[in-house]
């Protein structure tokens, strides 16, 4: 109980007393400890202009407009087969090296076309100006074995690699497949056991093993009408690249199979997500930095499940980010809902969740997360690691169903700051069969921490929280199993609060 202010208690005992009235609502002139509504206005208004203008001048970025004369060039004539057995490797290769060099003689695109077909590779470089263009009922099909992939250098695992290209991109309504299975050592439901290529040095650990595509130190990048899936690593994998989209983008991995992320985007400006589908085991949406700050990047449109995040910032954070838009978005059963490991001192600024509808659930221990809708976290990796601070998120018209609540945990030196929840439902209700009271601080930090209660939304360091039109229900099955609190912080780390038309109480009570 000490845990929790005095404000809390007082409702929380509150909602015991009176049955009748089993809701809180603070409004401002109780309850205000930070800016005046008219400030908070102001402020809600021109980050809501910003981000309008942001989403449009990337959402509206205009599609390759290829000329009538553009070269389009058939493996097939370079001698692939596509019967899935031989390697067509080296068919593909010239194909595409014979586009670059129209390209880099004609500066017009060039496409390198797969007729239907399944085309089993060895790790492809794709260049300047060329559109591999994988038709429909055209498969890519990646090898499975290690001499399929560079001996020495294993970050350059990749089935498809673009490196230090300009005008590239792949497209078609085909399929490239990783052939995700070939690398499971023991299938289980809760989590497959995979192969590592870490016996000859070139990798360390449990993670060896290649991703599907990737685009590094690339620019004016397009990815569109196409599906990538069973990736055996990370899927799309997008490294210090200015200009990229994505969009109409399947991305299928195996719902069990730790590390196959969806989108990974490192150091990277200016990428526009939008109309994708993704339905993966490990994160789906993830925006990082290990070299270089990443600025602009908006998703929109899309619809995720995942057995991790759905949206996650970090956990590498070594750099800054900022100029992030989520609109548009449906997160479905998913471990986490929209979160940031911050980890590594980068800060983070200036972004915007909206018309966000996010449902989560818990699957296992040996995934990170507890279903957490929102989750911002930045303590340090480890004791060498600085705290990064996060400072201006907006979550608009965010609809929530699951079975835990918000966890918003800044570190003493890594503040959240300027944080606002405008018209949000959360409905908190537990269905599977596992035990509360466990907050999740993963990777590094302190771990997993048992903690008394679950509740509605869990506070640490935080200067600066708004809310806004927010409605929190919990399940009435769920009385016995601490979802009892509504909102749980201590004042000596948690400042200017605001609360206005914020009100909780059970599902299916009245009001
Ligand atoms: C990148 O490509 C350009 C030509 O397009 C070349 O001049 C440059 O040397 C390349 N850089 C690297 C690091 O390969
Ligand atoms: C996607 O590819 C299919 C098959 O090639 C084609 O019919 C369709 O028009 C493409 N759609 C878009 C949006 O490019
Ligand atoms: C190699 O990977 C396996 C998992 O496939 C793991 O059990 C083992 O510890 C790894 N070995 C090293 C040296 O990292
Ligand atoms: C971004 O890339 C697209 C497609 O590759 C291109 O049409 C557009 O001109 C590029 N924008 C900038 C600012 O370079
Ligand atoms: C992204 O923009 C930042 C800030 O301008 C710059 O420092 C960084 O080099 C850019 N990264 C890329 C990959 O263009
Ligand atoms: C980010 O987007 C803004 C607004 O469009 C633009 O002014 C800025 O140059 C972009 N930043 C980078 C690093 O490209
Ligand atoms: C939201 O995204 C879905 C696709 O997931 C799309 O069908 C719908 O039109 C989008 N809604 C708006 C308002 O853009
Ligand atoms: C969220 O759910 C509401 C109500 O079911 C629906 O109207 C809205 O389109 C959904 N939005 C998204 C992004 O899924
Ligand atoms: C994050 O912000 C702090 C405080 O302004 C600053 O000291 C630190 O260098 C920033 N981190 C990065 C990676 O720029
Ligand atoms: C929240 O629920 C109320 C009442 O059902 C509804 O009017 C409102 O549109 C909902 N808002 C969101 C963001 O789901
Ligand atoms: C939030 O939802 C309301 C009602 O549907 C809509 O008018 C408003 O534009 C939305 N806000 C944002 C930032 O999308
Ligand atoms: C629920 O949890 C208990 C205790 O951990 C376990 O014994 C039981 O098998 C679980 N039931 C289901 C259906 O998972």
């Amino acid at each position: 109980m000490e845990y929790m202010s005095m404000i809390i208690i007082f409702f929380f005992n509150n909602i015991h007393a009176n049955k009748v009235h089993d809701w809180i609502r603070l409004e401002t002139h109780k309850f205000a400890m930070g800016f005046p509504p008219l400030i908070l206005r102001s402020i809600f208004l021109l980050s809501l202009l910003l981000s309008l203008v942001q989403s449009r001048s990337y959402t509206s970025s205009p599609n390759i407009k290829l000329p009538g004369d553009a070269l389009a060039l058939s493996v097939t004539d370079f001698g692939a087969i596509g019967d899935g057995i031989h390697y067509d490797s080296s068919a593909i290769q010239s194909a595409i090296n014979a586009c670059n060099l129209h390209y880099t003689t004609s500066s017009s695109i060039c496409r390198v076309t797969f007729p239907p077909g399944t085309y089993l590779t060895a790790k492809l470089h794709l260049r300047s100006g060329v559109l591999l263009d994988v038709t429909e009922n055209a498969v890519l099909l990646g090898g499975p074995r290690i001499e399929d992939y560079p001996a020495e250098i294993s970050s350059e695992w990749y089935v498809v690699v673009a490196n230090n290209a300009t005008d590239v991109g792949i497209t078609g309504g085909g399929a490239i497949d990783g052939q995700g299975s070939e690398f499971v050592v023991r299938f289980d439901e809760k989590k497959n056991v995979m192969v590592s290529w870490n016996q000859t040095g070139a990798c360390l650990g449990d993670e060896c093993r290649p991703r599907l595509v990737g685009f590094v130190d690339s620019t004016n990048v397009q990815i569109w009408n196409i599906t990538l899936r069973e990736p055996a690593y990370w899927c799309l994998h997008i490294v210090r690249c200015d200009n990229t989209s994505v969009r109409d983008v399947s991305i299928l991995g195996d719902f069990n199979t730790p590390n196959n992320d969806g989108i990974d985007i490192e150091d990277s400006n200016n990428t526009v997500i939008t109309r994708c589908h993704i339905d993966t085991g490990d994160d789906a949406i993830c925006p990082k930095t290990y070299t270089g700050p990443l600025y602009n990047l908006t998703a929109t449109d899309c619809w995720i499940r995942t057995k991790s995040s759905a949206i996650k910032l970090g956990s590498a954070s070594w750099f800054d980010f900022k100029g992030l838009v989520f609109d548009n978005i449906t997160i479905s059963e998913s471990h986490r809902g929209l979160a940031m490991q911050i980890r590594d001192g980068g800060n983070v600024s200036d972004i915007t969740f909206s018309n966000i509808n996010i449902s989560t659930r818990y699957y296992d221990p040996s995934w990170w997360g507890r279903a957490e809708p929102i989750y911002i976290t930045t303590c340090p990796r480890d004791s060498s690691s600085k705290e990064g601070s996060v400072s201006n998120l907006l979550f608009v018209n965010v609809t929530i169903d699951s079975e835990n609540g918000v966890f918003l945990s800044g570190s003493p030196n890594g503040l959240l700051s300027d944080i606002k929840f405008r018209n949000m439902n959360l409905t908190l209700r537990r269905w599977s069969n596992y035990s509360a009271g466990l907050v999740d601080y993963r990777p590094g930090c302190q771990g997993l921490v048992n903690h008394s209660a679950t509740a509605g939304i869990i506070m640490e360091h935080v200067k600066g929280f708004s809310v806004e039109n927010v409605d929190l229900r919990w399940s009435d099955g769920d009385l016995n199993s601490a979802w009892n609190v509504p909102l749980e912080f201590r004042p000596s780390t948690v400042t200017n609060l605001s609360f206005v038309g914020f009100s909780s109480g059970l599902l299916h009570e009245s009001v």
